[in-house]
């Protein structure tokens, strides 16, 4: 029996128009441009602004783009997965509101909670969808607002995070392109470094918590740091080897966007070189589920069919995981 594979058919994203820049940071906390360029790369961040404004806002806009330059028709799609960890509200869930939004009316939908490794889960879930031969069309999109669970006077986390979201089509094939192999991992031991404490069942959102400010992330910045190096570039070794990818024939490394220093590491590991990395940190900074298919958005005209990507990240829980793509297409 003919072998039906995954393949990315399409992508879109969106980021919003507010531009915070590390000049503007240096006004709210004890930064400078210097210390957050060297030691994460990145030199600026969106912002989504506005009342009533929640990540939905970034999933519908980057779900439109994709489907506008696909063509295809919203009706048609069978699953709508939505990895974040800012949804717009504990319950529905945001895919519900984004595939409403977009015109999705035949779908179902779901969020995907894993950090900063959710599009990867969502990539692999949605196309195990699409080799299952139950369904046609799955949209996988990551995305966070992650200026709403920012302590602005917190100058160790407040640096790093942005808002965006990006998105993928999958549809199945049968030609050897798409989702090839993946792996993904999480302990949850990683709970203690990176979490929000508020909010959820354990401690639900009271004035005391308001006032600890209990509502934003917590990281323990050098800690995560350690963690995300070695396991990152753990998984991605281990995914290259297995499928016989290596520095002549990977295209591109499509690495989650945290901290620089975390990137080169990996690229350093499986040996690829910086011209086959794909970057964007300097300007949207860390999006969590946003960086990867927000990568793909940016790099998409350079990717050409054939193109073999390792995708991989590293987030809270912890989790973390490498995924093996085939690109399906010229752009
Ligand atoms: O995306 C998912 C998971 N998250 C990550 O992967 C993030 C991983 N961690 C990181 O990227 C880095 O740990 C950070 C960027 C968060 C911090 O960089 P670091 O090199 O690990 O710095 P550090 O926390 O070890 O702090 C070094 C020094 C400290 O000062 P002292 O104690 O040496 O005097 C900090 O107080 O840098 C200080 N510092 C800052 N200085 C200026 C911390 N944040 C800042 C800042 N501006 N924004």
């Amino acid at each position: 029996m003919t072998r039906i594979r995954a393949a990315i058919t399409g992508v879109g994203g969106y980021v919003p128009e507010y531009i915070l820049t590390n000049q503007e940071l240096e006004t709210m906390v004890d930064t400078s441009d210097e210390w957050i360029t060297t030691r994460t790369g990145i030199k600026e961040r969106r912002i989504l602004k506005g009342e009533n404004q929640g990540v939905s806002v970034l999933g519908i806009a980057a779900v439109k783009d994709m489907l506008a330059k696909t063509g295809t028709d919203p009706k048609e799609i069978d699953c709508v997965i939505f990895a974040t960890v800012t949804a717009d509200m504990t319950f529905p869930a945001t895919a519900n509101i984004v595939a409403s939004a977009v015109g999705a009316t035949n779908a179902f939908s779901f969020d995907m909670g894993a950090a900063c490794s959710g599009f990867l889960y969502g990539l692999s879930a949605g196309a195990s969808y699409i080799q299952s031969g139950m369904y046609k069309k799955v949209v996988v999109i990551g995305g966070d607002k992650m200026s709403a669970i920012m302590d602005y006077s917190d100058r160790t986390t407040c640096i790093i995070f942005g808002d965006g979201a990006g998105c993928v089509l999958l549809e199945p094939t049968t030609e050897e392109v798409g989702v090839m192999d993946s792996i993904l991992k999480s302990d949850g031991a990683g709970e203690a470094y990176l979490h929000m404490k508020a909010g959820g069942s354990r401690m639900p959102a009271s004035h005391e918590t308001v006032d600890k400010r209990q509502h934003f992330v917590y990281q323990e910045g050098s800690a995560v740091f350690k963690f995300a190096v070695t396991n990152m570039a753990d998984v991605s070794a281990q995914l290259a080897t297995r499928n016989n990818l290596n520095a002549d024939n990977i295209n591109w490394l499509v690495p989650h966007q945290a901290n620089k220093r975390i990137i080169d590491a990996t690229a350093q590991r499986v040996g690829i070189t910086e011209d086959k990395v794909m970057m964007n940190i300097e300007r949207y900074g860390n999006t969590t589920a946003g960086t990867i298919p927000l990568l793909l958005w940016d790099y998409e005209k350079q990717l050409k069919k054939g193109d073999n990507l390792l995708l991989a990240a590293f987030g809270g829980g912890f989790t973390w995981g490498a995924v093996y793509v085939k690109w399906a297409y010229n752009s």
